[in-house]
């Protein structure tokens, strides 16, 4: 309407729209076209018009569920709904089972609850330091990605299920079929944001490996469920972990998760639990052997919070302040979940009377925020004083949004912050890790998160202790 501000954006071609604008490189051209389009930009993917936002008041507007915006799974979130079926992450938040999920699983994930996972955590930790030991012995480099994936995918494993995947037995211990099955279909995920929907039902291998993979997961989760239903029928001692609250836990309404929905979960914790948090761990460490000062810094915390070859302690973890914020420093240099999608549930006007229809597609550009210069001074320095509390302060809460904000933010935050916090601390007391290739470290924009790629480093003794 005339009366509204025009939202502008890059200009596309026909049928594939901004595609190209975006891709090969969508965190560098992303953050790029908001150097021009800042605060709100128009553009389209094969026919999908997006409005984006790397702007903190405008990202307050639409991260948290509200009257005017909320996630539903539409456009590229549509494609997880396969393999998340009716778990937290894939379903609406109108959507009953969401509200049963999210009622019974918050207590789960308290800052107190978290605790009870804390030794888990460390002793997993210790395993993966004893495999980083044999490549520290043999000088040979190793691929941080492959060890952070299967330390924290170990960790939901256990933490959450008490299912031990073996990820960490040996350093020859083969990728388990659970996890390239996954890694399949969350790639082949993106490849269908990008494609019509006839694509996905016509009889293409990749539409039956898919299928297949999809299957394989679900096989293996139906048998973690089945095995601790039956101990629990046989009152056998269980872990008291996710799976035991999902499997006997009501909601205040008497209600309980059928096997189905138990089923959806976990899948969906395995997924969303494991690859964020890897993600970030291998992001720290690179950074990490880029700031020596920081580094040093981390060093000189391990040695005061008293971290030995015990687990860590609930009080230590705690005390570990600077590490905490070197773990947020990472998540906003290269935040995991690059992107955040929302809907419009009506008509809404913005500020600077920007006009957004009912239905129109939010994404906020959770990597260009945190580049953003006005927001963060030199967003290429990893500074981890910039999560200082004095600091933090002075800025919107909003500029910062690696786990979003609101009901439907991240469950596993607290978790996955601990799990990080613990990793980070057993690993770096023991070796010094660097990156045998800087130029080399790229990301895979197929990748649904952003994670390192060709991150090979090498595992030399911590000498500086
Ligand atoms: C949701 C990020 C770790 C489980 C989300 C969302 C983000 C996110 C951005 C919102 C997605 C959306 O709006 O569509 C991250 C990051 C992590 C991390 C950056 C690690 C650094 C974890 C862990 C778990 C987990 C460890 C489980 C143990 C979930 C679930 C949801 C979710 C279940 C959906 C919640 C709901 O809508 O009710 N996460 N996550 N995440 N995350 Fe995480």
């Amino acid at each position: 309407s005339g009366s509204h501000t025009p939202i502008p954006g890059p200009v596309g071609t026909f049928f594939f729209g901004n595609l190209y604008d975006l891709f090969p490189d969508p965190l560098n051209n992303m953050r790029k076209l908001f150097k021009t389009f800042s605060p709100l930009m128009k553009f389209s993917i094969l026919g999908n018009v997006q409005i984006g936002t790397d702007d903190p008041a405008y990202v307050e507007l639409m991260a948290n569920e509200s009257d005017t915006f909320w996630k539903r799974l539409v456009g590229p979130l549509a494609e997880f709904k396969p393999i998340g079926g009716q778990g937290l992450f894939t379903t609406n938040g109108d959507d009953p089972d969401w509200l049963l999920g999210h009622k019974i699983l918050m207590p789960a994930f308290s800052p107190k609850a978290i605790k009870a996972y804390s030794h888990e955590m460390g002793s997993l930790a210790n395993q993966l330091a004893v495999i980083f030991q044999t490549y520290s012995d043999s000088g040979e480099p190793v691929l941080i990605t492959k060890w952070m994936t299967n330390f924290t995918f170990e960790t939901i494993g256990k933490t959450g299920f008490g299912y031990d995947f073996g990820l960490l037995d040996s350093p020859n211990a083969p990728v388990h079929p659970f996890i390239s099955a996954m890694a399949f279909c969350l790639s082949e995920s993106v490849n269908r944001v990008m494609q019509l929907n006839v694509y996905k039902k016509l009889p293409l291998s990749a539409n039956y490996r898919y299928e297949r993979e999809r299957k394989l997961m679900v096989g293996i989760v139906d048998e973690v469920v089945k095995v601790r239903k039956e101990q629990i029928a046989q009152k056998k001692e269980v872990p008291k972990d996710l799976l035991t609250f999902m499997l006997t836990e009501k909601s205040s309404e008497g209600v309980t998760m059928s096997d189905s929905l138990i089923r959806d979960q976990v899948l969906t914790f395995l997924i969303a639990g494991h690859e964020t948090t890897s993600n970030t761990l291998s992001w720290a460490l690179f950074e990490l052997d880029r700031n020596p000062h920081v580094l040093e810094a981390c060093l000189q915390e391990i040695v005061n919070v008293g971290i030995s070859d015990e687990v860590p302690t609930d009080r230590q973890i705690t005390d570990m302040v600077y590490i905490e914020r070197v773990v947020k420093e990472t998540l906003r240099m290269h935040a995991p979940v690059r992107q955040v999608g929302k809907t419009a549930r009506k008509d809404t006007t913005l500020p600077g009377n920007y006009l957004i229809p009912e239905g129109t597609h939010m994404h906020i550009a959770v990597d260009a925020l945190h580049h953003n210069p006005h927001v963060f001074e030199s967003p290429e320095v990893f500074d981890p004083d910039r999560f200082l509390p004095e600091n933090e302060s002075k800025r919107s809460v909003y500029s910062w949004m690696p786990f979003s904000y609101g009901a439907r933010s991240c469950i596993g935050r607290q978790f996955a912050v601990q799990e990080a916090k613990v990793g980070l601390a057993v690993i770096l007391r023991k070796f010094k890790f660097t990156t045998v290739d800087p130029s080399a470290v790229t990301y895979d924009p197929k990748n649904p998160t952003t994670s390192p790629v060709n991150l090979w480093m090498k595992v030399t003794p911590q000498t500086n202790l």
